[in-house]
């Protein structure tokens, strides 16, 4: 299957890179074509107009390029972070850019912080907001507390909170490949009403 992993912290000391690059590893080692999509190294500006909103060639190029790859996927994991109590601004800005490129397909939501929270607050706004833009949100997630300890800088699990992620991993993994391959299956089946 081919999947977004998409993440969107702008910080220079950014942690949840870590969790970003383990499910792309992980993904990957279960046979799936993943690219990591992040938003800072994407560098879409503070949202002026949609993608939809150019005439046909005049959208910047980073804007073209991401959104042939969000119809090309199959399904999505965006892994969240929590600024007070809400989303990150940089993964926002850049899901905001599309709207139906991102249709008739499942969304899994991994989150995390550096307290023991891992992200829920985060994660709960998401899930409206993935649903309101025409994705199927998929009912599990995971959530990673002290983001620092429970992943290395290549994002390989530590400690606790490393295994307990590595235990929660394919499960989650198997919830989104049975709905990609759903999707898929039905697309095929059926074009999408709209
Ligand atoms: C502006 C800001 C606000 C934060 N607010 C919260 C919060 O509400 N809840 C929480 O659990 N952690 C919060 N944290 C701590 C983050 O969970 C932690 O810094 C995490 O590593 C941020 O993700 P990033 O490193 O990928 O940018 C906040 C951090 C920053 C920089």
């Amino acid at each position: 299957m081919n999947i977004l992993v998409l993440y969107g912290s702008y910080r220079r000391d950014r942690a949840g890179i870590r969790l970003a690059r383990y499910a792309v590893a992980e993904l990957t080692a279960r046979g799936h074509k993943v690219e990591l999509i992040d938003a800072q190294a994407v560098g879409l500006p503070m949202l002026d107009r949609m993608f939809k909103e150019y005439a046909p060639g005049e959208a910047p190029s980073n804007m073209a390029n991401l959104a042939a790859k969000i119809r090309a996927a199959e399904a999505f994991v965006f892994v969240v972070g929590e600024y007070n109590w809400g989303m990150q601004p940089g993964l926002k800005n850049l899901t905001d850019h599309y709207l139906e490129e991102w249709f008739w397909r499942p969304a899994a939501i991994l989150s995390y912080s550096a307290g023991r929270l891992a992200g829920a607050r985060s994660s709960l706004v998401w899930h409206g907001t993935l649903s309101e833009m025409g994705m199927v949100v998929i009912s599990s997630t995971i959530g990673v507390g002290q983001i620092g300890q429970a992943l290395d800088e290549q994002g390989t699990p530590t400690g606790d909170g490393g295994a307990a992620l590595a235990r929660a991993f394919p499960r989650f993994a198997a919830d989104l490949e049975w709905w990609g391959e759903a999707a898929l299956a039905q697309r095929e089946r059926r074009a999408p009403p709209y």
